[in-house]
């Protein structure tokens, strides 16, 4: 594995760079009952006993629904400038297609108001998971309408919002909601489909990108700068020798096994309107067959390639006449690694974003990256999160890096603003600058929180100096009154 970056540096990202946090709707939202909104698959899957840790769900999550005015202040305070959130498509339409909730529209009005008036900007994604229980129970994701009905909440959401929307991403990692949720049954729907219908399933999911993107361009009252937010499966080289970094690229982009965990499955057809070869001789006749236009549905123009990246996988340059031109490098004894056992790779956050630019052409956005622990505010009030500081230190350097190689990155969105419902891990895995305390739904600024906000005043520059442990140190007493109460 190698080791971090130690030469002495300068670091300063451009100043049109988009910093942020970032979150989604269920995760935090609360603001559940029948009258407000309709039901999603993770509704149900949340009731399946043992399903989630503890059988948490995101029924009140960080009730968010009721305190997003006193979120905006904490965003302000923490001087963030840019917040990615979601829109729950059944909020918006109960059944999923037809009738839209006029109750579910406004709190996204109040949001976003909310949100300008603090000098905020939002990027709003139409597609965090939340596929309506409604349509599911009419075939899902396999089903064809999937991506009509995908297009018409998407004109519904961007007819209402696009006067003060400007920043679009249509859905959130398909290849967790495939793989995870349709395939391997541990996250909603909960269902073990064979590989031909998880590939109709992505086929159809995919089909939805692309009539979300015609549809945001079609009625945004705005120009719309239009992107998605794909995991990042990143392979990285044990060191910059180039032949290292070329096993790195072809294991980035190759698809080896047959199930959904790969990048290439997903963005060929999205970025160059094809599914990829090795994908295509390996998955073999369980590809479903669909009409040529389905590819140029599919491949719409992107403003932005978001890229959701968390760790990735070391290797190196495998001998002539090996399988494959990488091979792993096993990560030493005791690595770093998250509460969820995510190894510790800042140079992920190198990488990830060089191979994508390399190959799509397409200013990168890092949507998500971040870290979890199952911490707890301390004795004297406060929550010194030394390791998540460590780890976003270690990875926008990293980032920096990328820069430094040429990349084009615009962009970096931390996850997460809030601790929240972390999907089948309940609300053990905590990935938030801000503690959430769900008994009193009380909010603690980690110092995280604090540090995060001389980074981005600093553009980067802090991230040279050493850490403080002390929150005041970021800001100003005052700032921490009036967020904490
Ligand atoms: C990503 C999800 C996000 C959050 C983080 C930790 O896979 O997009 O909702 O759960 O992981």
């Amino acid at each position: 594995m190698p080791t971090p970056s130690t030469r002495p540096r300068s670091v300063q990202f451009a100043p049109d760079f988009a910093w942020g946090v970032a979150t989604s709707s269920y995760q935090i939202e609360g603001g559940s009952s029948p009258d407000l909104r309709g039901e999603s698959v993770w509704d149900s899957f949340c009731r399946k006993p043992g399903a989630v840790f503890e059988n948490h769900h995101g029924g009140v999550a960080c009730d968010h629904y009721n305190r997003y005015a006193e979120d905006v202040r904490i965003l302000k305070a923490m001087g963030v400038k840019n917040y990615r959130l979601s829109i729950m498509w059944p909020r918006v339409m109960k059944e999923g297609t037809g009738q839209v909730n006029a109750a579910g529209l406004a709190f996204y009005d109040r949001l976003i108001d909310c949100l300008l008036e603090h000098g905020i900007t939002p990027w709003v994604t139409l597609f965090h998971w939340e596929y309506p229980l409604a349509l599911y129970n009419r075939g899902g994701w396999l089903n064809r309408d999937s991506a009509e009905w995908f297009g018409q909440y998407a004109t519904a959401v961007v007819e209402r919002l696009s006067d003060r929307v400007t920043n679009w991403m249509t859905i959130n990692e398909p290849q967790v909601f495939l793989q995870l949720g349709h395939a391997d049954g541990k996250h909603a729907p909960g269902v073990q489909l064979p590989l031909r219908e998880t590939l109709l399933a992505s086929h159809n999911a995919l089909r939805a990108h692309g009539r979300g993107v015609q549809a945001i361009r079609a009625a945004a009252k705005r120009p719309a700068t239009v992107g998605w937010a794909p995991v990042g499966h990143v392979s990285y080289p044990i060191d910059n020798d180039p032949a290292n970094v070329d096993a790195a690229r072809a294991a980035t982009f190759a698809i080896t096994q047959k199930q959904l965990w790969n990048n290439t499955w997903f963005a060929d057809p999205v970025c160059l309107g094809c599914y990829p070869e090795d994908g295509l001789r390996l998955y073999g006749s369980e590809v479903p067959s669909h009409p040529v236009a389905d590819m140029d549905l599919i491949n719409q123009k992107l403003d932005f390639y978001g890229v959701n990246i968390y760790s990735g996988a070391c290797v190196q340059a495998a001998p002539a006449g090996s399988a494959t031109p990488w091979q792993s490098v096993a990560a030493p004894q005791g690595h770093g690694r998250n509460t969820m056992d995510w190894l510790l790779a800042p140079d992920a956050l190198r990488y990830g974003p060089r191979f994508l630019w390399e190959r799509y052409r397409l200013p990168i956005i890092i949507t998500e990256n971040g870290t979890c622990s199952t911490d707890w505010v301390d004795l004297d009030g406060r929550m010194l999160d030394l390791q998540r500081i460590d780890y976003t230190r270690r990875y926008l350097l990293a980032l920096a890096d990328a820069v430094d190689d040429g990349t084009n990155v615009k962009g970096y969105f931390h996850w997460s603003f809030l601790d929240n419902f972390e999907w089948a891990e309940g609300y053990k895995q905590r990935f938030g600058m801000v503690h959430v305390n769900y008994a009193t739904q009380r909010r603690t600024p980690k110092l995280s929180a604090w540090w995060y906000r001389r980074v981005m005043q600093s553009r980067g520059a802090s991230l040279t100096e050493p850490v403080l442990l002390d929150a005041n140190a970021y800001a100003p007493q005052q700032e921490h009154a009036d967020v904490v109460r």
